[in-house]
């Protein structure tokens, strides 16, 4: 619902020092995250991801939403040597809210 999109936008504050989306969005310190769900990890363009995370989509993690909800929950539990510093987001109802944000957001 829109209620929930309007939720998980601000839960997204919480990225946002790391992380844009939308219209001409960069990567900053994370990855641009246009076009997340549904796109293999370690893919934005120009990122420097960890070995960790080149390993992870050469070996064909792609963001589900399920698997996306299983790396904001635990990141370094998902992707062990990721160098997302972020301890997780605990709640699921915040993990569902922003999963659908980020899925209005297409890669083009
Ligand atoms: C990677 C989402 C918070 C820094 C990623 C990836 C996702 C993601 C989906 C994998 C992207 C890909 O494979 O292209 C989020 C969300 C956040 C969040 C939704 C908030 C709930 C943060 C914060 C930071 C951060 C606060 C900085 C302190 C990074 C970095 C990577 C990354 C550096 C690359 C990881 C690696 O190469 O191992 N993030 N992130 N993220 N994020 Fe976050």
């Amino acid at each position: 619902s829109q209620d929930d999109l309007a939720a998980g936008q601000k839960v997204f504050n919480r990225c946002q020092a790391c992380h844009a989306v939308g219209e001409n969005a960069r990567n900053k310190s994370g990855p641009e995250l246009n076009g997340i769900v549904g796109r293999p990890a370690g893919t934005a363009v120009n990122f420097n991801y960890s070995s960790a995370m080149q390993t992870a989509g050469a070996e064909g993690l792609v963001w589900t939403a399920e698997d996306l909800n299983a790396f904001l929950e635990a990141p370094k539990d998902k992707v062990p040597g990721t160098k997302m510093a972020f301890g997780g987001l605990k709640k699921q109802q915040d993990r569902d809210n922003l999963i659908a944000y980020l899925a209005t957001f297409s890669a083009d």
